[in-house]
């Protein structure tokens, strides 16, 4: 590949694994926990928290962010921060778990044969090695607090136990105080507990934007390109699959050798991710449906991710006439899209102040479209006449 044909220059900074600098949108909550933290350490009190959100609200992000940002503070009233940091996907048991966080204080013991109570004495051991505000993250943890988990409980109540300053965050997809016993959910008091919304479109296009431009070379994308898989993104509220979405269409841009990600890259990166509209679901189409949607499939192949409906509805009736279709009224054409909206197979936006509507499609390439509504559209013709 040319050089010149580089698109994604930093393609590592859109891996999960890259904690990204900067998490617009999510300032508010890194500012108010950052505070609550540095607040109760300084004073040698832990502070316990319960992360919740849905998938790619930014929860691994998030903590992983405030975690960095108080180890690189230094010290808090008389110690540092050491974070321990485990993800309790498919670790649903205080055993493996603390395996995990036997290690991260740099004590091993080989999985097999000792009791938690065992594992807990070596685990203090570790601690005392290195004094510290120990800061543990359990993420990912509904399995393990569902199951009844005492981790939570001990690493909950450090001084009690004899474990010394520590600090439990637990984040999850949904909330765990019903499933945690009462001593444990008195640490989880209102102060401690942090909802994060999904992500809007508007949210999601401007971290499209923070991210594109750690990853990708100036010039080869733009902002409707974003706002696009903004867009596709926005009904869940996911930042992670708005990311592989970004990523799939830069790759396919590249491997077609193109300059920039076009909104067609993007609809096919969406196909290739998400099962789209079953051809059975065009079957389903009425002849009306059928000739808008050609209509705007033809128009978004050549270029763009919508069409004002202005142009939508031209460029309908200048098909209609090709095919010798009588003419479709402007009441029957905007019902018809509303159908298609219906449907989820297009997508309406009001313009701001009196402009017409954009309409767009990201279900399917377009180009893919057309070819099936051209085939379909064929055989109703035959069919009708
Ligand atoms: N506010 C944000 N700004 C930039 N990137 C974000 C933001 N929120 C999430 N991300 C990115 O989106 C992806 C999913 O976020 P993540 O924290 O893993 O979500 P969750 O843990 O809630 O499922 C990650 O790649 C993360 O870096
Ligand atoms: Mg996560």
């Amino acid at each position: 590949m040319s050089p010149a044909s580089k698109i994604l220059l930093r393609e590592e900074t859109l891996e999960p694994s890259f904690l990204p600098p900067k998490l617009p949108h999510r300032e508010t909550e890194l500012a108010l926990l950052g505070r609550r933290y540095r607040e109760a350490l300084a004073k040698g009190l832990p502070y316990h928290l319960l992360l919740t959100g849905g998938i790619g609200s930014g929860k691994t992000a998030l903590a992983r962010r405030i975690a960095a940002e108080l180890e690189r503070a230094g010290r808090l009233g008389d110690w540092p921060v050491h974070v321990s940091y485990v993800n309790c996907w498919r670790r649903a048991s205080d055993r493996t778990v603390m395996l995990d966080l036997l290690r991260s204080v740099g004590v091993s013991l080989p999985d097999r044969g000792y009791s938690l109570s065992e594992m807990l004495d070596v685990f203090e051991q570790g601690l005392r090695r290195t004094p510290a505000h120990h800061l543990v993250l359990l993420d990912e943890a509904s399995a393990l607090v569902k199951q009844g988990t005492k981790l939570a409980y001990l690493l909950s109540r450090g001084r009690e136990v004899g474990l010394g300053s520590i600090s439990l965050m637990l984040i999850a997809t949904e909330d765990l105080l019903p499933f945690l016993d009462a001593a444990s959910r008195s640490s989880f008091g209102v102060t401690h507990r942090v909802a994060l919304a999904p992500y809007d479109r508007a949210a999601l296009s401007d971290i499209l934007a923070a991210r594109a431009e750690l990853a990708l070379r100036p010039g080869t994308y733009d902002r409707e390109v974003l706002e696009q898989i903004a867009r596709v993104a926005a009904p869940n509220g996911d930042a992670r699959f708005a990311l592989e979405l970004l990523t799939n269409a830069a790759r396919a841009a590249e491997d077609e050798g193109a300059s920039a990600v076009s909104a067609e890259q993007v609809r096919r990166a969406k196909g290739s991710i998400l099962p789209t509209v079953a051809e059975s679901q065009l079957e389903e189409l009425s002849t009306n449906q059928l000739g808008v949607l050609l209509a705007l499939s033809r128009a978004l192949k050549s270029k763009g991710s919508s069409v004002p409906s202005q142009k939508l509805r031209s460029g309908h009736a200048a098909l209609l006439e090709q095919l010798g279709g009588a003419p479709m009224s402007r009441t029957t054409f905007w019902r018809t899209l509303k159908e298609l909206e219906r449907d989820g197979l297009v997508t309406l936006d009001v313009g701001s102040s009196g402009e017409s509507s954009q309409v767009a499609m990201d279900e399917l390439p377009a180009s893919l479209l057309a070819t099936l509504l051209e085939d379909r559209l064929g055989r109703h013709a035959k069919g009708q006449t």
